[in-house]
């Protein structure tokens, strides 16, 4: 846990709602992914995938440890280029690439692009040769995913990536070979988000190295870059499964603390290992050369090394349960609307008084979803104390939105010293756009 009388000198100093971000945890982040790719005997990249967090003290943190970016907007590639990333360090990857964004690529000499459809890679084509340039292209793979329920509601996958059995990869494949401004480097993969087992990282890799056959067979072309997607989990952020859901709705009708889910402990070493031995012996099975491996995770990188410090303004007892409405809520917390995750708290009091209470958090929004956590059991706490939510540095500040409250501040502690690294939002900020 952090240090809580640096988040209350930063509350008292800075203000609340605020975003703590820790430089020592992402670098030590920076540092245990960095060794973990090591073992790959075809060397490795790796890249921060910028719009988990795109700010740019963020951003240039990550370039100061002499990594790459991965970009997938104008908007986080304009924020990785002030950053001090060069065009050599950054890959494009994303659903959308805009004719802009392409171009912006195509003139950057960015490492390489990874396309997703035929229209992309045409658009890609014609843009590249106005320049006149050779540009390394990347294709990225869909598989068939299975999404269980959430598939019944339209949640489905299969929309990223090129898919290999409606023959859009291979179409793919056969443009950029006959293309003249176009070079096939690489095959691309993102299995998923917050994943705690190498499960899907192994189909990955099955059907990358299928493909990099089917190339190789059909085209007499050798891929020299395989990059497996981020996606790689923090063991304290929590995605609740429909089970929990299912538990929890019958718990939550009558106040009994919530279950969160399953599976809480992994190493990253030991999964990585697992994934790395899997590629390895998936190559050689194939008698095929290693190619540079890559990878692009977000929030392994940046989940646990920011909090967002609140304070407790209202509090209330309802026949049901004790809320705490909080100054900042799923406007700052997107991540955690409708439980699809789930987050430590801790509350810092002054109050001597040591009982626990169950306790549950909104935050201020006038809408239903806008809630923290429920069912805790935290220390005895006041208006005025402070409740902080941790390990929100993944798709919150980045997804932090204007709903009816200006966005927060956030505040990089290195050391012993805190700085801003993103002003408060003012009233006046929010109303300056409107004409
Ligand atoms: C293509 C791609 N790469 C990388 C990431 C980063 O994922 P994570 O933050 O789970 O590591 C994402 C996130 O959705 C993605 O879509």
């Amino acid at each position: 846990m952090r240090d809580s009388q640096e988040i209350k000198k930063i509350a008292d100093q800075y203000g609340t709602p605020t975003f703590i971000a820790w430089k020592n945890v992402i670098i030590e982040n920076v540092r245990r992914f960095r060794e973990v790719l090591c073992q790959y005997r075809g060397g490795s990249t790796l890249c921060y995938s910028a719009k988990t967090n795109p700010q740019v003290a963020i951003l240039k943190m990550m370039a100061e440890q002499g990594i790459s970016a991965a970009v997938c907007s104008v908007l986080d590639t304009t924020a990785a280029f002030r950053a001090g990333f060069s065009g050599e360090r950054m890959i494009y990857v994303g659903l959308v690439k805009t004719d802009e964004g392409l171009e912006i690529a195509v003139k950057n000499n960015f490492r390489i692009i990874n396309v997703e459809s035929y229209d992309e890679v045409t658009r890609l084509a014609k843009i590249a040769e106005k320049h006149n340039k050779k540009v390394p292209v990347g294709i990225r793979l869909s598989f068939p995913s299975k999404t269980g329920i959430k598939s019944l509601l339209g949640v489905t996958y299969d929309r990223f990536g090129a898919s290999v059995k409606s023959g859009e990869a291979r179409s793919i494949a056969e443009f950029i070979v006959k293309n003249p401004h176009l070079v096939l480097e690489g095959l691309h993969c993102h299995t998923g988000s917050n994943q705690t087992n190498e499960k899907n990282y192994l189909i990955g890799i099955n059907h990358l190295v299928d493909f990099m056959r089917y190339l190789k067979e059909k085209h007499n072309v050798s891929i020299s870059i395989l990059n497996i997607g981020g996606g790689i989990g923090v063991p304290t952020i929590r995605a609740y499964s429909l089970v929990n859901l299912g538990v929890n709705f019958l718990k939550n009708m009558i106040g009994r603390p919530l279950r969160h889910v399953s599976n809480l402990q992994f190493s990253l070493p030991a999964m990585m290992k697992r994934i790395i031995d899997h590629l390895h012996q998936t190559l050689d099975r194939h008698n095929l050369s290693h190619p540079h491996l890559m990878m692009e995770p977000g929030r392994a990188l940046v989940g646990d090394g920011i909090d967002l410090v609140t304070r407790i303004v209202n509090e209330k007892r309802t026949e049901i349960r004790k809320w705490y409405m909080i100054d900042g809520g799923t406007n700052l917390l997107p991540a955690l609307t409708l439980f699809s995750e789930s987050h430590d708290i801790t509350v810092i009091t002054d109050n001597r008084d040591s009982t626990m209470e169950k306790l549950s958090v909104a935050g201020p929004l006038l809408y239903s979803a806008d809630i923290v956590a429920t069912n805790r059991f935290l220390p005895k706490a006041r208006i005025g104390d402070l409740i902080v939510v941790h390990d929100v540095g993944a798709y919150c500040g980045s997804q932090s939105n204007q709903f009816l409250y200006p966005r927060a501040a956030t505040i990089l502690v290195s050391g012993n010293t805190s700085t801003v690294i993103q002003k408060r939002e003012s009233v006046e900020d929010v109303l300056s756009r409107d004409l």
